[in-house]
């Protein structure tokens, strides 16, 4: 049986998270692959904190470049966060013909192009699934099974810590900074939660969802971006008393010549389906010129949701090594040669 060999880099929530999947499911894995997936190595600057799993001491490393470099790794999986060092480090991959899966948005909604016109020159894959939606298949979605629509609008709840954050204060009366520290505790606030927080997360993965959708260039200054620290307790129950709910929205529309990009706190009406996605759940409502609406929800952040998009990539890749088919990741926005950069509506 062929062995699939995967370098971490990142052990936080997230990887904690990879290593659980590689560990409990390794023989459902198995089987449905036809070949082991192997953790073959873990970089991490911190790699003695107790994380609660087991793994063998001799693959863990502080030095990226172990993993980078080795002969024996076909798949790096790029669970950083943030632009640098992740940016090098991915190109890095891609230079030495790995594939590459990574879970960052940030990376993506700002260096996208470069890294996925890098893999394309050098005929490796790089999957993002993980990037937006946390556990929900979106991505696949939009560059697989709707590939064949040309899209009007993308919209939805993309972060899960506002979303865990707006829907304690809605149906409890919580206070805003206790519930934030029960997000962090929970594992679903970024390392800095001002991003969740000022809607720059959610802007991250609107570009990313705007880029597939409409195969155009968009950089964060197009988005209008306002986030949820301005709702109060009084806005959410005024709203409540009115029969709505308080969400933050990414909206994204194409009316055919000009794109719509903005996210911020909106109203929705109770018996909206968005008003139903409570908690950590992000949902993603898109619209095809052929399929019409399709909504996607599931839980949008935290170890297990995470980890799963991420596994799923990992062995989306272990399929096209083993068959030698070349994989999914052209994606129609960003073949190199496609993309567009379609005029941005300015929103104030
Ligand atoms: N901080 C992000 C969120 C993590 O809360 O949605 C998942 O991308």
């Amino acid at each position: 049986m062929k062995d699939i060999r995967v370098g971490l880099l990142g052990f936080g929530t997230i990887g904690t998270g990879t290593v659980k999947v590689f560990q409990e499911n390794a023989r459902l894995i198995e089987d449905r692959l036809g070949a082991r997936l192997v953790l073959a190595g873990i970089a991490d600057l911190d790699i003695t904190t107790d994380r609660g799993v087991t793994v063998e001491a001799g693959i863990l490393t502080t030095r990226a470049d172990d993993l980078l470099t080795s002969p024996d790794i076909d798949v790096i999986v790029e669970l950083i966060g943030g632009y640098e060092p992740a940016r090098t480090f991915v190109l890095k991959a891609i230079a030495q013909g790995k594939h590459v899966v990574t879970a960052n948005k940030a990376l993506l909604a700002v260096h996208g192009e470069e890294i996925l016109a890098a893999a394309a020159a050098k005929g490796v894959e790089v999957m993002f699934e993980a990037a937006v939606g946390g556990g929900i298949p979106v991505i696949s979605a939009i560059k697989e099974n709707l590939c064949a629509n040309g899209f009007q609008s993308v919209f939805g709840i993309l972060n899960g810590t506002c979303n865990y954050i707006l829907t304690r204060m809605t149906n409890e009366d919580a206070e805003f900074s206790a519930v934030l520290r029960d997000a962090q505790a929970k594992g679903y606030a970024e390392a800095d939660p001002t991003f969740d927080l000022e809607g720059i997360d959610t802007a991250h993965k609107l570009a990313i969802l705007i880029s597939l959708c409409f195969g155009t260039r968009i950089s964060l200054e197009q988005i209008y971006t306002e986030g949820i620290r301005s709702v109060s307790a009084l806005d959410i129950q005024f709203a409540k008393q009115f029969g709505y709910k308080i969400k933050l929205l990414a909206i994204g529309k194409f009316d055919g010549e000009q794109i719509e990009a903005r996210v911020h706190p909106t109203m929705i009406p109770h018996n909206y389906p968005l008003a139903d996605v409570d908690g950590v759940f992000n949902a993603v409502r898109l619209s095809g010129d052929f399929v019409g609406p399709v909504m996607l929800s599931g839980r949008g952040a935290g170890m297990e949701a995470t980890a799963s998009a991420v596994m799923g990539d990992v062995m989306a890749i272990a399929r096209n090594i083993l068959s030698g088919a070349r994989g999914r990741t052209p994606a129609m926005a960003y073949r190199p040669g496609t993309i567009k950069t379609l005029p941005i509506k300015p929103m104030t």
